[in-house]
C-alpha cells in the first residue's frame, strides 16, 4: 500500500467511525453567533487549529476548503460569508465526502440561513485541484498538508497558489516540529497519516511558502499540539509538535525577500514625538508598530538606543507594516 493509500485508509475509517482523539486540537474551535453546529461535526473535528479567520472572509469569490473532514470549518466559513456559492469543499475520500454532506444536511435543520447552494462538496485532490487558475479568493486547509511528503507538499502549495486570485489568501493550520523528526518515524505511514510524524520545522514551512510565490505571510498563532516523547516514540530526545495558523497572501515576492509577520513590534522611545527611518516606517513615540521580520531586523541593525524591536510573539493580528 502506498502512503497516499494509507492516508485514504485512515480517513475512510475516520469517516465511518468518528474519533475525536484523531487530531488533538489544543484550543476549542470558534463558537460563532447565529450558528448551530451539529454535535457530530464537533466529534469529527480533525483539525489542529483553525483556518476560519473572520477578518479574511472575502466579499466575493469562492472559498475553497481542501480536506473537508466532518464539515465543521466549511459550515463556519459558510456562516460568516452567507452568500450563494461561497464555499467549495474538496476531498479525495468518498466516504468522507458522503459524511460531510450528511452532516451539512443535519446542520440545515437548525440553521435557516443555510441553503443548498451555500456549500458545494466535491471529489477533488489537493495535488490536482478541480478549479481553474485564479478562480478562488481564499483557500483553506487544516491538518492535511502535513501528511504529504516533500514533493507532494510542494505540489499542494503550488496548486493552492495557482487557483488563488491575485491578492487572495491561503489560510492554513498544520503541525510543525521544534526539531527534525527522524526518518524512521517520518516513514511510518500510519503515524504520518494521523498528523503525528509528517511535520516539518516552521522555518522550512515558511521557506516553502515563499518558494511557492507567496509574498506576504502572517503567522497568526502558534501553540503546543503534541509531544513525541522518547519513552513512547523512537526519538533520541523529546520533540514538541506545535500547531501553527498561517495566512499567506498571493502577492509578488519583493526583490529583497517576502514580508513575514511573526508578531514583532517596533517602538520608538526617543525625544522626538515621531521617528521615520526614511524607508517608509513611521513610528509614533511609545506606540508599538507591527513590523515584518525583514523590517524588524533592519531597524534593529540601526543600533539606535531609543528604538526597540520586540521578540517574535508568533501572534500577528494585522495592522503592521512591511
Ligand atoms: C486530518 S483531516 C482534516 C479534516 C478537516 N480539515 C478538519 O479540520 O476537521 C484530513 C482530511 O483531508 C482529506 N484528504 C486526505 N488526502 C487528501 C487529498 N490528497 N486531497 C484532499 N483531501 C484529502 C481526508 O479525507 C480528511 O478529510
Amino acid at each position: 500500500m502506498s502512503y497516499l493509500e494509507t492516508v485514504h485508509d485512515v480517513y475512510k475509517q475516520a469517516a465511518e467511525t468518528p474519533d475525536n482523539q484523531l487530531c488533538c486540537i489544543s484550543t476549542p474551535p470558534w463558537n460563532l453567533p447565529d450558528l448551530d453546529v451539529p454535535s457530530i461535526m464537533w466529534d469529527m473535528n480533525y483539525g489542529c487549529g483553525t483556518t476560519v479567520q473572520p477578518r479574511d472572509i472575502p466579499r466575493e469569490g469562492p472559498i475553497l476548503y481542501i480536506g473537508v473532514g466532518g464539515g465543521l470549518e466549511l459550515l463556519q466559513f459558510a456562516s460568516l460569508a452567507r452568500r450563494p456559492g461561497a464555499v467549495i469543499g474538496v476531498d479525495t475520500v468518498l466516504e468522507m465526502i458522503d459524511i460531510c454532506k450528511r452532516n451539512i444536511g443535519i446542520a440545515k435543520a437548525s440553521n435557516a440561513w443555510l441553503q443548498d447552494d451555500s456549500i458545494d462538496v466535491r471529489h477533488g485532490d489537493a495535488l490536482d485541484l478541480p478549479v481553474g487558475d485564479g478562480e478562488v479568493s481564499l483557500v483553506a486547509q487544516n491538518c492535511l498538508f502535513n501528511v504529504f511528503r516533500d514533493a507532494e507538499l510542494r505540489k499542494a502549495l503550488s496548486e493552492a497558489h495557482r487557483v488563488l486570485a491575485d491578492g487572495g489568501a491561503l489560510s492554513l493550520s498544520d503541525p510543525v516540529c521544534d526539531k527534525p523528526i527522524p526518518d524512521a518515524l517520518r516513514d511510518d505511514e500510519r503515524l504520518r497519516a494521523q498528523c503525528i510524524s509528517g511535520a516539518i520545522p516552521l522555518q522550512d514551512y515558511l521557506d516553502l511558502l515563499v518558494e511557492t510565490g507567496f509574498g506576504t505571510i502572517e503567522v497568526r498563532a502558534r501553540r503546543p499540539y503534541r509531544m513525541l516523547d522518547k519513552r513512547r516514540y523512537d526519538v533520541p530526545e523529546n520533540i514538541l509538535l506545535e500547531s501553527v495558523e498561517i495566512v499567506a497572501y498571493k502577492t509578488p515576492v519583493p526583490a529583497d525577500g517576502a514580508c513575514i509577520f511573526t508578531g514583532r513590534f517596533a517602538i520608538w522611545t526617543g525625544d522626538a514625538e515621531t521617528y521615520n527611518d526614511g524607508l517608509g516606517h513611521h513610528l509614533v513615540r511609545d506606540v508599538p508598530l507591527g513590523v515584518c521580520d525583514k523590517t524588524g531586523a533592519a531597524l534593529e541593525a540601526l543600533g539606535h538606543p531609543d528604538l526597540f524591536v520586540t521578540d517574535r510573539s508568533w501572534h500577528y493580528a494585522g495592522g503592521g507594516t512591511c
